[in-house]
């Protein structure tokens, strides 16, 4: 074998793919506490309660009763009728079974979404903070992410305006998530009816959206999905959904998406050609999350919630920083502009987002992302999906971090 051939070489298509950036952040901070140090880490973006006992029963006894075979491979008749339940009750949402898809997660569902539509060039929008998979996943499938920077003025929004700009003869994919990671904003639906309207005047540009955080919104606010307010709509939108967050399942591993048959049934060729179907043992999980007692999911927002306003109300007092109150998810997306340019005590002169996250990690122990990750900066993103008594020690730590600037 000759040397050139040993080297390994990765193909064109994932070279300008990365590892997450908060899976780098989160193994760093895990390394400093492996050596010892006391680090918090505000990195992950996923429920801290555990799943709760129903559901693990459920697998258990699909266990036990040997349901433990390849299923129909985007989702099992039952699991498509929970699905199909959940979207009538939650969205009064009508799709028949084979308007539904069931994946290893919504990052499948997403996944195998854009693996069946996009040409190379083709070009989706992403409205910026973004979760920063979309543009890995995006250039993964060929296409071009066009990031539209949502001001915060505008409450991390995209406006009307900026998405007619921002749509070209080559636009596939309206990506909307709301509420949002990073951000937190939510649209409520007199917010997104004049994207609507954009939308119908562009009948090549499909919509994703991506309503994962749905049961966590805060405030009393109503939830809003596309299709559900601009039916016009339904023939071009892929409702984007799953039970990692509502449920505390993020390791169960299942999505699901609900969407025009065509497209439903390109997505599953794309599954019937990587992982086959989604686990029968999570699948039988996630039918009793869908469809048995659902009020964990009020009382774990009620306590995201509780955590939200401390969170703000903390950040909101530290000398350089500024937070708007997000509408929903588990995050904070704070921004950091006031403590640029100042020097740490080490003489270190903060110039960018990433800068003061590393500020954060390496003197004051905290671990937090750096909006310019999501497209957007300068800001710093918090999950509070942690205990109170952390929060607390991270926000004093936080607050000692900025008061020592010079
Ligand atoms: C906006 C958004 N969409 C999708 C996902 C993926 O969810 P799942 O665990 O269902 O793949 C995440 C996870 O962090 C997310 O933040």
């Amino acid at each position: 074998m000759t040397p050139d051939t040993a080297v390994f070489s990765p193909a064109q298509r994932v070279r300008a793919i990365h590892v997450s950036e908060i899976l780098r952040i989160t193994d760093q901070a895990n390394a400093l506490k492996r050596a010892g140090r006391p680090v918090i880490v505000l990195g992950a973006g996923e429920p801290d309660f555990d799943t709760p006992h129903n559901i693990r029963e459920a697998a258990m006894r699909a266990i036990e009763k040997g349901d433990t075979r390849y299923t129909v491979l985007d989702g099992s008749p039952a699991m498509k009728a929970a699905v199909q339940l959940k979207f009538r009750r939650d969205n009064a949402l009508d799709f028949a079974l084979d308007e539904i898809s069931v994946s290893a997660g919504a990052k499948q569902v997403i996944f195998n979404a854009l693996m069946a539509s996009l040409d190379p060039g083709d070009e989706v929008i992403l409205p910026a903070p973004y979760w920063t998979s979309y543009a890995d996943i995006v250039q993964i499938c060929g296409g071009v992410p066009v990031p539209v920077a949502c001001s915060e003025e505008n409450g991390f929004r995209l406006t009307a305006a900026q998405l007619e700009a921002a749509i070209t003869p080559r636009t596939r994919w309206l990506f909307l998530n709301s509420p949002s990671n990073p951000s937190g904003a939510a649209y409520s639906a007199a917010q997104l009816q004049p994207l609507c309207d954009v939308l119908l005047r562009h009948p090549q540009v499909w919509v994703l959206a991506d309503d994962i955080y749905e049961h966590i919104l805060y405030d009393g606010l109503a939830f809003a999905t596309p299709v559900a307010i601009e039916p016009r709509l339904r023939e071009r939108t892929l409702t984007v959904n799953g039970v990692s967050k509502a449920y505390a399942m993020t390791g169960w591993r299942l999505g699901y998406g609900a969407g025009p048959r065509a497209l439903i049934a390109a997505m599953a060729v794309v599954q019937s050609q990587s992982t086959s179907c989604p686990s029968s043992i999570t699948q039988a999980a996630a039918i009793e999350a869908l469809t048995g007692p659902q009020e964990i999911v009020a009382e774990r927002c009620a306590d995201f919630q509780a955590r939200r306003d401390f969170v703000v109300a903390a950040l909101n007092r530290m000398p350089g920083l500024h937070c708007r109150v997000p509408e929903g998810a588990f995050y904070t997306f704070a921004s950091c502009a006031g403590v640029l340019g100042k020097r740490t005590r080490g003489g270190a002169l903060l110039q960018t987002d990433s800068d003061f996250c590393r500020y954060l990690l390496q003197d004051f122990e905290v671990a937090v992302v750096p909006g310019s990750v999501f497209g957007l900066a300068p800001y710093f993103r918090i999950s509070y999906a942690t205990s109170m008594a952390q929060l607390e020690e991270a926000c004093t730590r936080i607050a000692a971090a900025c008061e020592a600037l010079e």
